[in-house]
């Protein structure tokens, strides 16, 4: 007997009557059509097939669907801002991190969850979080120098966003305040 799922998916709701067996990484690929998430083994082992279930890395071809009813997704389709790329994805294309891409996606959302709970990591970190993302064709290397790279665009992102906003005096009233000392 089917059964009601509720997810929201890249900030949209949806509801589907679905088969209690539906595979999470089903309903991505094959009922919305987000083709960015990639199934390769569907044995958990290469986990090109992650995404995020309220923030955290899960492998999509190992869990139920019903497992995430009335939790957040967020596929790699979910991360660019309109045409402007998130900063892992430009890290991963200016740091040659990937060649095919197929395990791609996958890499960036595990990296994603990472950075999201821990800013700064050390290679150490990162490479624990990358422990069983199989790629066939990119140094682990450059994937790991990538992924450094996005920390620190990051942190620079939020640290130009938490700058206070700058007063816009017009150029003569800059002048006078600045002559007489006082503030306008
Ligand atoms: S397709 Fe999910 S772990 Fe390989
Ligand atoms: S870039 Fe080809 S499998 Fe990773």
């Amino acid at each position: 007997m089917k059964r009601e799922l509720n997810i929201v998916v890249n900030g949209e709701s949806y509801n589907f009557f679905i088969e209690p067996k539906t595979l999470l990484v089903q309903v991505i690929r094959e009922m919305l059509g987000l083709k960015g998430t990639h199934q390769a083994c569907d044995s958990s082992s290469c986990a090109a097939c992650t995404v995020l279930v309220d923030g955290k890395a899960v492998k999509s071809c190992s869990i139920l669907a019903m497992q995430v009813n009335g939790k957040k997704v967020t596929t790699i389709e979910g991360l660019a801002n309109g045409t402007e790329l998130h900063p892992i994805q430009q890290a991963f294309i200016d740091n040659w991190a990937f060649q095919c891409g197929f395990c791609t996606s996958g890499q960036i959302m595990a990296a994603k969850a990472l950075l999201d709970e821990n800013p700064n990591p050390t290679r150490e970190e990162i490479q624990a979080q990358m422990d069983g993302h199989i790629c066939r064709c990119t140094g682990y290397n450059m994937i790991n120098e990538a992924i450094q790279d996005a920390a620190k665009r990051l942190q620079s992102r939020d640290a130009a966003k938490s700058k206070p906003a700058q007063r816009n005096l017009q150029p003569q009233k800059w002048m006078q305040t600045a002559k007489s000392g006082k503030g306008a």
